[in-house]
């Protein structure tokens, strides 16, 4: 009989600045995968984003809510020893383009180093949303351009209203 996955935890870091129909599908397919996983948004007082870490992990709350093994939370320092803490043992990522391998690869590499045990999960992303991104769809929003289909729903009320009030941009 194959392992059960139920005591697996993996855990699906990222930015999310904000949440895309990419990421959510990727949450989707995800937990399948592990009995639960963890979505943790990387809280960087080095970058400037657009959504505050206490935004983006709101924003992932809602996009779950009816997912019953999905955990959001936010972390800080090396994901490596957070995935550790959180008792993970594979981490996920997703992949669109050979242009991310790149990118991807080092930092798989990097936390193999840094924790062996822990196991880096690659997912092609979806073909009709290989090309989304959080940094083209804040520009397309900025610029006043067409988002829907790219975002939920609620995400695209909240960069509207975030680029209509640019005393918050
Ligand atoms: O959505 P992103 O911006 O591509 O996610 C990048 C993220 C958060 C996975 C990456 O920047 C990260 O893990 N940062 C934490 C710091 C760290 O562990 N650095 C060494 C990674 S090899």
């Amino acid at each position: 009989m194959a392992p059960s996955t139920d005591s697996v935890v993996a855990l699906y870091p990222g930015s999310f600045d904000p949440l895309t129909n990419g990421h959510l599908d990727l949450i989707r397919r995800a937990r399948r995968l592990a009995g639960t996983l963890v979505v943790s948004v990387l809280n960087n007082e080095a970058k400037q984003p657009l959504f505050s870490v206490e935004e983006r992990v709101e924003m992932l709350r809602e996009a779950t809510a009816g997912m019953g093994n999905v955990e959001v939370t936010s972390f800080h320092g090396l994901l490596a020893e957070f995935a550790a803490r959180r008792g993970a043992t594979a981490i996920v990522r997703g992949i669109r383009a050979i242009s991310d391998y790149e990118y991807e690869l080092q930092m798989a590499l990097m936390n193999r180093r840094l924790r062996p045990e822990i196991e880096t999960m690659f997912l092609l992303a979806a073909e009709e949303n290989s090309f989304i991104s959080s940094r083209l769809v804040k520009e397309v929003a900025r610029l006043g351009g067409n988002v829907s289909g790219l975002v939920p729903k609620f995400v695209e009320s909240r960069l509207t209203a975030r680029f209509l009030n640019p005393t918050k941009v």
